[in-house]
């Protein structure tokens, strides 16, 4: 299989590295990819204008498979305008990528078909927005309706913060169309998780479940971020959690979108917040997570082309995943300034060093210049490491990273502490 892969950040790599291990797969070409994949994959570093363009450029690949990495391509439809073509892509269409592109319609979704998730109220009117916060108490979570690059979400501990979050999502023009219509919701109190399920219709195969680290700085704290580091399996997911997110959460969820005639194919992630009631939908993706993938596809033991080739030809009931008894960690390396700005063109030495720990280097954000690589992103590097128990796995990603040195890289000194607290009990 010549395969075609949408994207060019660490989840990619790793994707890309995944994908090359498969006796079925002779050759990878990364849209637009980059440098630091080229172990595993070719790079088009191309631009495009609009999906059809993305479409043109796949086509001429000629590829028996398409896999699309990020959300934004598949809410603007690719996966629809490469099916007309007869071209196989893995990856939901644009109405099924709603669930993430839309908040107001996923949580429209959970309400009528009872998934269990934050209490809400839906708004275009900032004044009926605010009188809406009378029934709810702080902190107040607002978010704006469509995709914003994980900006769109906003945790105003008092009112005056909540009303000007109001404002600024509906009269501003900070989230351009996205921020159109807004969500209020109640606060969830309890643990992050995310468990991401390979889908066709009402079929689900669960994955094992994973960690982000979402916040910045150690001890979470700081600004959000796409994600700092993961870590999987997690045990936070106890079995009777994990057996209520797939039969109360991600079955439904895959049914509902059947029943409304939008059937997803493709990687469903339900983002959980595991409560004192259970686990409820924070929110869902219609993708692969970044970083969770970096940790998932380590420890995946089972054809990743092969279970992809099945489920876009109808074939799911023939999936089977294997794991690894084993446990994966991934830090993040990021560039300073971020997650408020992008500084680029920083030297990045000891790559070579890392990986020889025995660990992996995923690329989220490099660039390669006369043979040196220079940051050239927000998220700059993933150091996954995978050992026989956590805190091996956390002690070698670190070790790995130790080698890694550009000015003013940040990164996480916790990821996974607080699930080896947990597990050493
Ligand atoms: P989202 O983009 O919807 O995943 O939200 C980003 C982050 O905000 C989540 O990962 C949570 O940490 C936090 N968050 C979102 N919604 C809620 C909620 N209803 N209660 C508590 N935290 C939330
Ligand atoms: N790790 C969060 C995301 O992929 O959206």
């Amino acid at each position: 299989m010549k395969i075609v892969l949408v994207g060019n950040g660490g989840r990619e790599h790793a994707l890309a590295w995944k994908l090359a291990q498969s006796e079925r797969v002779s050759e990878i070409v990364a849209v637009p990819g980059r440098y630091g994949m080229h172990e595993v994959a070719e790079y088009l570093p191309l631009d495009w204008n609009s999906t059809a363009e993305l479409a043109d450029i796949i086509t001429m690949q000629a590829p028996d498979l398409v896999v699309v990495g990020s959300e934004g391509p598949l809410a603007d439809g690719i996966v629809d305008v490469l099916t007309k073509r007869e071209i196989l892509v893995f990856g939901p269409t644009q109405a099924a990528a709603r669930i993430e592109s839309s908040k107001v319609f996923a949580k429209d979704l959970f309400a009528r078909y009872h998934i269990p998730t934050a209490a809400y109220g839906s708004f275009t009117d900032a004044d009926k927005a605010i009188a809406f916060l009378d029934e709810m108490q702080a902190p107040y979570v607002i978010k704006a309706d469509g995709l914003a690059a994980g900006k769109g979400v906003v945790i105003a501990e008092t009112y005056e913060d909540a009303v000007e979050a109001i404002h600024s999502m509906l009269t501003g023009d900070a989230f351009g169309s996205a921020g159109e219509k807004i969500i209020i919701e109640e606060f969830m109190v309890g643990e992050e998780a995310s468990l991401l399920a390979f889908v066709d219709g009402e079929t689900v195969i669960p994955m094992i479940p994973a960690q982000d680290h979402k916040r910045l700085l150690t001890d979470d704290r700081g600004p959000n971020t796409g994600g700092m580091g993961a870590f999987a399996p997690a045990a936070v997911v106890t079995d009777a959690v994990y057996e209520a997110a797939v039969e109360q959460i991600l079955k439904p969820t895959a049914a509902a979108l059947v029943a409304e005639g939008s059937p997803f194919r493709g990687v469903l992630y339900a983002g959980l917040m595991i409560t004192e009631d259970g686990p409820k939908v924070v929110e869902f993706n219609c993708r692969f997570g970044d970083p969770e993938t970096q940790v998932l596809l380590p420890l995946l033991d089972s054809d990743l082309a092969d279970i992809m080739e099945k489920i876009c030809t109808g074939h799911i009931d023939q999936v089977r995943l294997r794991w690894l008894n084993a446990h994966a960690v991934c830090v993040v390396a990021a560039s300073f300034g971020y997650p408020r700005k992008t500084y680029r063109g920083d030297r990045i030495t000891g790559l070579a060093e890392a990986a020889a720990q025995d660990a992996l280097v995923f690329h989220a954000g490099t660039r390669h210049i006369d043979d040196s690589y220079f940051t050239d992103g927000g998220r700059v590097l993933d150091v996954v490491a995978v050992r026989p128990g956590l805190a091996e796995a956390k002690e070698a990603a670190y070790q790995a990273l130790s080698k890694i040195e550009f000015d003013g890289m940040q990164f996480r000194t916790d990821i996974a502490d607080k699930e080896l607290l947990r597990t050493q009990k």
